[in-house]
């Protein structure tokens, strides 16, 4: 049995996930519309990603036996009126993913819940990478993405992302 307060922040996170991959694959979606496929496939694949994460908590809620409650996703519900709109967004919402696996980080810590922080540590790393990508992305859109020419490479790059399992698996 897990703490009460670690197990519902574990169990809110799988909704938090599936709110990321519903996030994407908006940001999909719109790309998909402006004629971007690259971008498309990039976080087509990203939402796949999320969508992992989710099943990653929800597994480790089974495997310790807790109980686990799906809720509603939210809707996506950021504006998308520019190229670079999703990619910022992106970079927000890493962040703010970020900060919520610390929270349970957190909570596991003070509970001395090893087991969770130990299952949490491929999260904090992996928030540390999906943070630099944001970033990345911006970066260069920043620098590429006004010249309609370098905005085609830049949608090559993207088109090339292919989707891996994660690195983590839950037996
Ligand atoms: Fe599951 Fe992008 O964090």
């Amino acid at each position: 049995m897990l703490d009460k307060k670690v197990a519902e922040l574990l169990n809110t996170q799988i909704n938090k996930e599936f709110y990321s991959a519903y996030l994407y694959l908006d940001f999909s979606v719109y790309y998909e519309e402006e004629g971007l496929d690259g971008f498309a496939n990039w976080y087509k694949i990203q939402a796949q990603e999320e969508r992992d994460h989710a099943m990653l908590f929800l597994q480790y809620l089974q495997n310790n036996g807790e109980k686990v409650t799906l809720d509603a996703i939210a809707k996506p519900d950021k504006e998308l009126k520019d190229k670079m709109d999703p990619l910022q967004a992106a970079l927000a919402h890493e962040r703010y993913v970020t900060s919520l696996i610390h929270d349970i980080y957190e909570a596991a810590y003070d509970k001395k819940d090893f087991r969770t922080m130990q299952f949490l540590d491929w999260f904090v790393k992996e928030q540390g990478e999906e943070e630099k990508n944001a970033e990345d992305m911006i970066k260069k859109m920043e620098l590429f993405g006004s010249d309609a020419k370098g905005l085609y490479m830049l949608n090559s790059e993207m088109a090339s992302r292919v989707y891996s399992a994660p690195s983590f698996v839950l037996d």
